[in-house]
């Protein structure tokens, strides 16, 4: 990708950045406590040994240079922001991660947000191993997706029809035709530092990846595509109004994540959701909510739920995969009639509703759904956030940050953060070295401080004390 051809030229003092990480990682390596080792769990235990070999990792990654483009298939996997060796898996289990050189790790990306109910649960696995017995794909209807439609429906507010799609993207970038399809208007509303996959139109102050690379937007893409796209503040409503003013009856809807996980951790006003709703209905606008990153993770319901707001279009992705491809997009059935082939709107897909992916989620949405999931999700991450910004303020560090269920994260920022322009004065300096200092604690951080953390059902509280003795330790050091 050219994004990343140019990042490598911005950054010709990547090499200094990694260096200087090699350094600041001996010095941690020498500090990791043996207090640490008090932590109950063996197979952590052998995480938080006293040396980090990466001689693998490093190996693989080196080899992966002249294969993939910067060595990845999806840019922040590269640690470019953290600076610093990424760390190359082998395999994932409930809440831990495994690298090609044998360390552990307490993993809270799980996948980006997928491995919600840990990572190769075995009851996922074993519908899987049954599923794949009947063939992995159909190109044909099958009873899985009806099984898996009506899971949706019946949880998600807004949905009352829905399409599966194979990824995040592909249901933004649908979503997108169909607000324009439906309402005949072009112009879109977005928020700054919100992601929606990366369709030319979204590319616009797109946080994320996009803005770990320190990338406004990506070169390659048209001025026409963006031409329509209006970006404005989150949780600013006066200059959505504003906006809309500007625009009246050009604008097809508005989309943002109802909770961002994209510019870091950032929650929404309720009055912003509430009003956002009210501008869009008086204005004969929709509202869609990228749920992709919160959907089935904030509540049973996603984020509407969370908040009683109902979009009239969702787009979702991640959970619904549980670990397997897969997006979705939903919404009124008045609205959803416009996709081909009940109406004109064309969207298609070769592996679009296949039974693997269906099974994996439906698995993965009944887990969910049993008694305490959410509770557990909720209780633990709230201990965990709590936990590390105290950690944080004792050693002397000015943070914030917060959670929701099983969605958290925190900026190191002496004040309160309610959008990307804000999340954007935080110490990425800061950030790199606490990522590596906890890397060789033993826990796995999204390598950037544009990312929301999440946890799983496999968590435990003693992941969690673990996480927070590392954390304490860290700190210290920088
Ligand atoms: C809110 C949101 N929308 C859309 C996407 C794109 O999803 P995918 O990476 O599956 O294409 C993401 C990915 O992180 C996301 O967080």
């Amino acid at each position: 990708m050219k994004e990343l051809t140019r990042m490598s030229q911005k950054c010709g003092s990547a090499k200094a950045v990694q260096q200087a990480n090699a350094v600041v990682q001996q010095r941690t390596v020498a500090r990791r406590q043996t207090k640490l080792m008090a932590h109950s769990n063996k197979r952590v235990q052998a995480a938080a040994a006293p040396v980090l070999n990466t001689a693998e990792s490093e190996r693989i990654f080196a080899e992966a240079q002249d294969l993939l483009p910067g060595g990845v298939n999806s840019p922040v996997r590269a640690f470019k922001s953290v600076g610093g060796q990424p760390i190359v898996f082998d395999k994932v289990k409930g809440a831990y991660a495994f690298d090609a050189d044998g360390n552990k790790y307490v993993d809270y990306v799980g996948s980006w947000g997928p491995a919600i109910v840990g990572h190769a649960n075995d009851e996922v696995n074993d519908a899987l191993k049954a599923a794949i017995e009947k063939g992995s794909s159909f190109g044909a209807p099958c009873e899985l997706e009806n099984t898996m439609a009506k899971a949706v429906i019946e949880r998600v507010p807004s949905v009352e029809m829905v399409r599966f799609v194979s990824s995040g993207t592909e249901a933004c970038l649908s979503v997108l035709r169909l607000m324009r399809a439906y309402t005949g208007n072009e112009k879109i509303i977005k928020f700054s530092g919100c992601y929606h996959g990366h369709a030319d139109s979204f590319l616009v102050q797109a946080g994320s990846g996009v803005a770990t690379l320190g990338l406004p937007d990506s070169p390659g893409v048209p001025a026409s595509a963006t031409a329509t796209t209006l970006c404005a503040t989150y949780n600013d409503l006066d200059e959505v109004k504003a906006i809309f003013e500007a625009n009246k009856g050009e604008i097809a809807g508005v989309i943002l994540e109802p909770v961002v996980g994209n510019s870091g951790f950032i929650p929404p006003k309720k009055e912003f959701l509430e009003g956002l709703r009210e501008i869009t209905a008086k204005e004969g606008a929709l509202l869609c909510f990228d749920e992709v990153m919160t959907g089935f993770r904030i509540a049973k319901g996603c984020a509407q739920e969370y908040f009683g707001i109902t979009p009239d279009l969702t787009t979702m992705g991640k959970v619904i995969g549980g670990g397997l491809p897969v997006g979705a997009y939903g919404g009124k059935k008045e609205i959803m009639q416009t996709v081909a082939p009940a109406g004109p709107m064309y969207q298609a897909g070769t592996l679009s509703g296949n039974p693997l992916a269906m099974t994996a989620g439906i698995k993965t949405l009944e887990i969910l759904a049993r008694p305490g999931a959410y509770e557990h999700l909720e209780r633990i991450t709230n201990k965990l956030i709590n936990g590390i910004m105290d950690a944080a303020r004792e050693a002397g560090h000015e943070v914030t940050g917060s959670n929701i269920s099983g969605m958290f994260g925190f900026y190191f920022n002496a004040n309160p953060v309610n959008n990307f322009e804000e999340a954007a004065t935080s110490d990425a300096e800061k950030f790199g070295r606490w990522h590596r200092g906890m890397l060789e604690q033993g826990v796995y951080l999204a390598p950037s401080m544009y990312e929301a953390g999440f946890t799983s059902l496999a968590h435990t509280d003693e992941d969690i004390e673990f996480t927070i003795a590392a954390a304490k330790e860290v700190f210290k050091t920088l």
